[in-house]
């Protein structure tokens, strides 16, 4: 029964469902109920349906435009705003030379409430509403974010404790309690977070996991980004005590107890299939940075391309993510964008990456039966997107294109393309 709380929405609708399908309505009304989605349907059907209750104060006609659920961005850095378009030449020159500057500046505590501030608000206004965030390795950075952030995320400081710059080293033992007490005080939306392995000492990873685990709270870091990378963390680790023998990177993480079904892996380009193998059995998800692995010419780090086929053909969980600042936008539309350029010939659509932008995170989160979609029952998250006038695509993979492809070459263009954003049925914009 439909009752007064209730509010309509006219525009076309996408509903990403999977890898393969988006459902489509070319004219669609989506019903909301408090914070929650009632009804969605073609409009025609819709107005039969609902029509005694609609009125001017609780319909929006949003025209042409389409409907479609916020995005999650399952890798991202906020503290690294302001190195996203700068000078990059490969990951681990990039880091020392800007990135690590940069999230120093974020120890002084004013400086990193008004950042977090800005940043949050801006990510709103780019449609994404959930995904996992990297922090400074400073508490109050944490917590600013936490406060600031509007969706589903869940955030955690950077550890750092060796092969790192003296402002940003921290003991083991402060890594640790910091760790205890930042679950403490955010329960499951604390991420624990070791920057990587080469910053991260074998204890502190270890007995950081045990921590998360027994408090059921997710795991990220970055895995096999780079060749340079690789060989960087196996020299270190092959001189640790219980590492001398560890062939891959993937091993010192399963070592570490860093792998599990609420752990995900950014990047992971550079990948044996033992170690996919290692990945699929262990339920570890694999974060996905297209726009940060793209060549230096297209402002990314060059790090090279993912597999997604081999990945897949292996079981292993994936979804997209910006990696702000290693990719230079915070658009998840460039993300697509950039996932399908660069994999063409290898059967990757726009419809397919909607669904990793979008329900396959939320899925990875946990949040798959109540979010990442506009199935019935779901929250009423989504985001609104005016079409291109001449715009009357008969499919999804169609509209998706319209509203992507002709800003291929002006990139900034996607920052601009959403219009109002909806969280849990509440207009945020
Ligand atoms: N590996 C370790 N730290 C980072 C980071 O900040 N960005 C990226 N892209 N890779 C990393
Ligand atoms: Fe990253």
């Amino acid at each position: 029964m439909a009752t007064q709380k209730m509010k309509f929405y006219i525009a076309t609708i996408l509903n990403p469902q999977n890898d393969r399908e988006c459902d489509f309505y070319t004219n669609g009304l989506l019903a909301v109920e408090g914070t929650k989605i009632k009804d969605i349907l073609p409009l025609e059907k819709g107005v039969k349906k609902y029509g005694a209750k609609m009125n001017k104060r609780n319909t929006t006609d949003f025209g042409q435009a389409v409907i479609m659920p916020g995005f999650f961005d399952m890798h991202f850095h906020w503290v690294q705003d302001d190195v996203r378009e700068m000078p990059k030449d490969s990951l681990l020159e990039w880091l020392e030379k800007y990135t690590f500057p940069t999230e120093m500046k974020f120890a002084d505590k004013a400086y990193a409430k008004k950042r977090a501030e800005q940043f949050f608000q801006k990510l709103v206004r780019h449609g994404t509403l959930g995904g996992a965030c990297y922090s400074s390795i400073h508490e109050h950075a944490v917590d600013a974010a936490m406060k600031k952030s509007k969706g589903h995320f869940v955030i955690g400081n950077v550890i750092m404790n060796m092969n790192s710059p003296e402002a940003l080293t921290q003991s083991e033992e402060s890594s640790l309690k910091l760790t205890q007490k930042l679950i403490k005080k955010f329960g499951k939306k604390h991420c624990f977070t070791p920057r990587f392995a080469i910053t991260t000492t074998p204890k502190v990873m270890k007995e950081g996991s045990k921590m998360a685990d027994k408090a059921k709270c997710f795991k990220q870091t970055h895995l096999s980004e780079t060749p340079a990378e690789i060989d960087f963390v196996l020299s270190i680790y092959r001189n640790l005590p219980g590492f001398e023998k560890v062939k891959t990177y993937t091993e010192i993480y399963e070592k570490t107890g860093m792998l599990g079904e609420r752990s995900l892996m950014g990047h992971g380009i550079h990948l044996s299939t033992k170690e996919l193998q290692t990945l699929s059995k262990t339920k570890t998800s694999v974060v996905h940075c297209p726009t940060s692995n793209a060549p230096i010419e297209e402002k990314g780090l060059g790090s090279g391309l993912f597999n997604f086929k081999q990945v897949e053909k292996s079981k292993v969980r994936w979804a997209l993510g910006s990696d702000i600042g290693g990719g230079p936008f915070l658009s998840m539309f460039d993300v697509m964008r950039s996932f399908v350029d660069q994999h063409k010939k290898k059967e990757a659509t726009y419809v397919k990456a909607l669904y990793r932008s979008t329900l396959a995170g939320a899925e990875i989160l946990g949040r798959g039966k109540t979010s990442g979609n506009l199935n019935k029952g779901k929250e009423a998250s989504f985001i609104v997107v005016p079409l291109p006038k001449d715009s009357q695509p008969k499919a999804a993979e169609a509209l998706l294109s319209d509203l992507i492809t002709p800003h291929r070459k002006n990139r900034h263009d996607y920052e601009g393309l959403v219009k109002d954003v909806y969280f849990c049925g509440k207009a945020l914009i």
